[in-house]
């Protein structure tokens, strides 16, 4: 039996839109080893929204708090089961970790600037922040076919510059390159990949989709593909095919 909350404890319904996530958003290697390498020495770790552990390390403890049941019970055997709880109140005492990290969850959460007190309170140590430049997001191609999911995408991510205020002390602010055959699969993953957005799977594991109006979602995965049969996306975006990395709006913020 699980124990699902009467609401979401983000702005996302996990419960029931969060069935296939696992399937599609494997957590990527090189970016895996990205977010290991600023946690430095840490031999303990609380991982935050950890959902189905994706960038969660092997090689120290990990606690993992996630408050969705369909997500805790997609954590592979390998991981440690997570407890039930949310960011805004983490029942630990100051200090108790090497290191706090939080990857693709903060957008979702009800009290952002509690929450990452709450990271910043519970570690002694570095907190490792995976998350998405709001402003970057209008330099990807996908907004010239649907501007109104990168605008719900742009509402819903906190300024890194509020996320660094409020972190405080000595914070650095890490652009992360996401290779072509990134195997997360969140929307700028798929750069170099374009007929993936026509799969209905693909966009049912990036929530902006979901929070979308449908009928403009429709619109523009139809201009999409009538431009890929056509040749027009290539011809203006092809050569991001062969391009074997791209930087656009992923950054890891690092606050010491
Ligand atoms: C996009 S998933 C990311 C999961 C995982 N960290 C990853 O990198 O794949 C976002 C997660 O944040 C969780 N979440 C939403 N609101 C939260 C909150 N207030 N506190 C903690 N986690 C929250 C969701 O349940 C979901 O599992």
């Amino acid at each position: 039996m699980s124990d699902v909350r009467e609401a979401p404890a983000g702005d996302f319904d996990y419960e029931t839109h969060g069935g296939g996530y696992a399937a599609r958003r494997q957590p990527d290697a090189r970016i895996a080893a990205l977010v290991h390498s600023v946690l430095g020495e840490a031999q303990t770790v609380i991982n935050v929204g950890a959902g189905a552990g994706s960038y969660e390390p092997t090689d120290r403890h990990v606690v993992a708090v996630e408050p969705s049941a369909a997500m805790r019970t997609q954590r592979p055997l390998h991981l440690a089961p997570a407890l039930d709880g949310t960011a805004e109140r983490l029942p630990f005492d100051d200090d108790s970790f090497d290191a706090a990290m939080a990857t693709v969850t903060i957008h979702q959460w009800r009290d952002l600037d509690g929450g990452l007190r709450e990271l910043r309170r519970v570690s002694r140590g570095p907190v490792a922040i995976l998350t998405f430049d709001a402003d970057a997001l209008l330099g990807f191609w996908l907004n010239e076919y649907v501007p109104e999911v990168i605008a719900t995408e742009r509402d819903r991510f906190p300024a890194i510059d509020h996320v660094v205020t409020v972190l405080g002390g000595d914070v650095e602010v890490i652009a992360v390159p996401v290779p072509s055959d990134c195997t997360d699969g969140f929307g700028e993953a798929y750069y170099a990949r374009p007929e993936a957005f026509l799969d209905d799977e693909v966009r049912a594991a990036q929530s902006g989709w979901v929070l979308t109006d449908p009928d403009a979602v429709a619109r523009g995965i139809a201009r999409l593909a009538d431009d890929l049969a056509a040749g027009r996306w290539d011809e203006r975006h092809g050569h991001l095919r062969s391009q074997p990395e791209r930087i656009g709006a992923v950054r890891l913020i690092v606050a010491r």
